[in-house]
């Protein structure tokens, strides 16, 4: 089997994507804090913003690609954090370009719909970024450094996503169903709406994006939904009728960083290469019985 790196396979992405590849590839998966063991994969420990560690991963694993999922995505945390953020969402991400460019592999980068900032969607792959935060921009300067360093990086433009993970890491469902279970209030917006998708669709997303080798691509889920909506959703599917739904708007609650209102993505584009989305009803009746 050829050699698949996975950076971030401690994190909720990289779990999914090894669930889905670790039977086609040989799979190496990268972690940081939080050490992955993952049945079937090979574990590695590595700070990816240390250069002299990545060239050694790159020259003891030769892989035939990469997904590189690895990042700190808590736009907060970036937004007060700015010099840590850059240096593993936008300088690693370059320097694992060069590494690809080097090997001649292909590299996915899974890069976010908060390169946009919300205020004419849906965006599609044409729509130029234009971030509202540093997570945002780090991002999308991480796409544009990537693309330079190497013709083969594919930009996966991923939406808010959710699902099963590993024990090292969660999506935001799984804290929401905690806070909804204990009876506390639950704040959620009706005014920020998001394109989500399945941890599971969207690594069969991005084995699609792996045969084909666009040069970029939007994976945005069926539907449009505010955060409030898919709170209500969620206490339907799983049956939490003692949840304590707070409908509230972005200005009631201030936050270190700005947050876009609408970042909607296309997935014209995906569908057209076989990527095939459930509606997200169906993905909660799916994970109903994994929480
Ligand atoms: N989750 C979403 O809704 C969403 C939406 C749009 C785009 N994305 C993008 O999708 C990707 C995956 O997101 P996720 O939710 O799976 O993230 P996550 O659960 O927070 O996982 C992040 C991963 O990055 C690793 N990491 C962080 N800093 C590192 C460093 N210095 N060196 C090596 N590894 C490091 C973490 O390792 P340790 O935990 O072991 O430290 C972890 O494996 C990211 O690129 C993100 O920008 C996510």
């Amino acid at each position: 089997m050829k050699k698949l790196l996975i950076t971030g396979a401690s994190g909720f992405l990289g779990y999914n994507l090894a669930q889905k590849f670790k039977d086609k590839w040989e799979v190496i998966g990268t972690y940081h804090l939080h050490s992955a063991h993952i049945s079937g994969i090979t574990p590695v420990k590595i700070d990816l913003t240390k250069f002299n560690d990545l060239k050694t991963l790159f020259k003891e694993t030769r892989p035939a690609a990469v997904i590189h999922t690895a990042a700190i995505s808590d736009p907060n945390f970036c937004q007060e954090n700015q010099n840590t953020s850059y240096l593993i969402n936008t300088e690693a991400a370059v320097n694992i370009a060069g590494f690809c460019s080097d090997l001649d592999v292909p590299c996915l980068f899974t890069s976010t719909d908060l390169v946009f900032d919300g205020l004419n969607p849906p965006y599609s792959e044409e729509d130029e970024p234009s971030p509202l935060n540093k997570y945002g921009e780090h991002k999308m300067l991480a796409e544009i450094g990537m693309k330079n360093r190497c013709a083969s990086v594919v930009v996966c433009r991923m939406p808010l996503m959710f699902g099963r993970s590993g024990s090292t890491a969660s999506s935001f469902l799984q804290p929401l169903l905690r806070r909804m279970r204990s009876g506390a209030a639950v704040n959620l917006f009706v005014d920020e709406f998001r394109t989500p998708l399945s941890g599971k669709n969207a690594a069969e997303g991005l084995m699609i994006a792996l045969e084909k080798l666009p040069d970029i691509v939007h994976f945005g889920g069926l539907e449009r939904i505010s955060r409030y909506e898919f709170g209500k959703l969620a206490m339907e599917i799983f049956n939490l009728q003692n949840a304590n739904l707070n409908p509230c708007k972005q200005q009631d609650i201030q936050m270190p960083a700005p947050r876009p209102r609408d970042v909607s993505l296309t997935n014209e584009k995906a569908m057209q290469m076989g990527f095939r989305p459930e509606p997200i009803k169906a993905s909660l009746e799916r994970l109903k019985f994994a929480f």
